[in-house]
């Protein structure tokens, strides 16, 4: 029997809790050719929603492309990416990319080659040095041609969209400000991190993309929602686990889907064929998560300076909404002064050791919190 538990890589309709909400609201979104910015902390189900959403448009009305961002660098990398995407995302045998390829992306020059089952694949290059890409413009007005053409509405999808920040210039923004602003039947869709995209993009007004489009923000799945998904995979391969511990499991995990998903998959794997789960189980599962980890964990923890260490200790004693910077928080944890912490916050947070909600910090890595918890009690 395998484990009905799913972690890592992205997780389809079969793994897939609730986000119903979520789901309306984007394919609303695409319908309208809307520009939209969802963004969420790491492994929060970003990539694995959104595919879901395209899956479910009607084919015979929509086109869809779906970007990934993540092995791209620069301009010239961003657009033969874009071009790419496009154009198997509406042809599949060679000739008819080679077709696609010239009538849409005639600056640049295409390569046929094969994947590993056989199957054509369509590279692109930029004609000159790659160094101005010229063709970046025409590259993303592609999609409102496509639409006008072949009379669908086309979802342009950009996922790890905040590799652009990296990309030396501001160039690709502006482009893409340009370019997202006037096509008919077109939505634009761009995924990210929460720190990247929030900080960077929508609350600096000197960024081209400043207010380009809505913002929707990505947040962990609902007890309520976990319940019933998490008791029924566990029917289903004969063993229990009850409401409460459920309850329990979902606290520690704060209802974040990767670490979720996780916990279950270590305490399915513990749990006996034809057993109930029990607390002991629960804590067991967590043991052996921690301990796996504990060499990383033991190297991160040694990468801090001493009040750095001071800080996350004293974090993880606090309820959620911690005044951090305020003077009961500073002399409890030997913190010398709320402008040392403030050094310390910036620090973490642009290592992403922790991260913000609300005005209150949060160590990210679940796991990780759970580890200093134990440290410090
Ligand atoms: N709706 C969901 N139901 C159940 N599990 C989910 C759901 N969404 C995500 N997950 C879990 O979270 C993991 C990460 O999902 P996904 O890769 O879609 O997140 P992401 O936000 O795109 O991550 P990254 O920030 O790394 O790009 C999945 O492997 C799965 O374990
Ligand atoms: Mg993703």
């Amino acid at each position: 029997m395998s484990n009905p538990f799913k972690y890592g890589g992205i997780v389809n309709k079969g793994s897939f809790c609730n986000r119903k909400q979520e789901l309306k609201d984007l394919s609303r979104a695409m319908e309208n050719g809307d520009r939209l910015f969802l963004y969420s902390e790491r492994r929060l189900g970003k990539t694995s929603l959104v595919k879901l959403a395209l899956s479910r448009l009607p084919k015979k009305e929509y086109l869809y492309a779906y970007v990934d961002l993540w092995p791209t660098d620069g301009e010239a990398s961003f657009a033969v990416a874009v071009a790419k995407a496009v154009t198997e995302s509406l042809a599949s045998t060679a000739d008819k990319m080679l077709a696609v390829g010239k009538s849409f992306f005639g600056g640049l020059i295409p390569t046929i080659t094969a994947d590993s089952s056989g199957d054509p694949q369509i590279s692109f290059t930029l004609r000159g040095d790659g160094k101005n890409a010229p063709e970046l413009l025409d590259v993303l007005k592609a999609p409102g041609e496509i639409a006008k053409r072949r009379n669908r509405k086309v979802v342009m999808v950009f996922d790890e969209f905040q590799r652009i920040l990296e990309y030396g210039s501001d160039k690709t923004e502006r482009t893409l400000r340009s370019a997202i602003q006037d096509q008919e039947n077109v939505s634009f869709v761009f995924l990210g991190s929460r720190k990247h995209l929030i900080q960077k993009m929508f609350l600096d007004q000197n960024r081209p993309l400043y207010r380009a489009g809505g913002h929707y923000p990505l947040g962990p799945i609902e007890t309520r929602a976990w319940l019933p998904f998490i008791k029924s995979r566990f029917n289903k391969t004969g063993k229990t686990i009850n409401s409460d511990i459920i309850t329990r499991l979902c606290e520690i995990s704060g209802g974040h889907p990767f670490y979720t998903q996780h916990l279950c998959h270590a305490v399915w794997e513990i749990c006996e064929p034809g057993a109930e789960v029990t607390g002991e189980t629960l804590d067991e599962a967590i043991s052996l998560l921690l301990e796996r980890e504990s060499y990383a964990y033991t190297g991160l923890w040694e990468s801090f300076a001493v009040n750095q260490r001071r800080f996350l200790s004293g974090l993880v004693q606090e309820t959620s909404g911690a005044q951090v910077f305020g003077g009961a928080f500073v002399q409890k944890n030997n913190l010398n002064s709320a402008s040392s912490v403030q050094r310390v916050v910036e620090n973490l947070l642009d290592r992403d050791v922790i991260d913000r909600e609300d005005g209150s910090f949060f160590i990210a890595d679940r796991f990780f919190q759970l580890w200093v918890k134990k440290r410090v009690l």
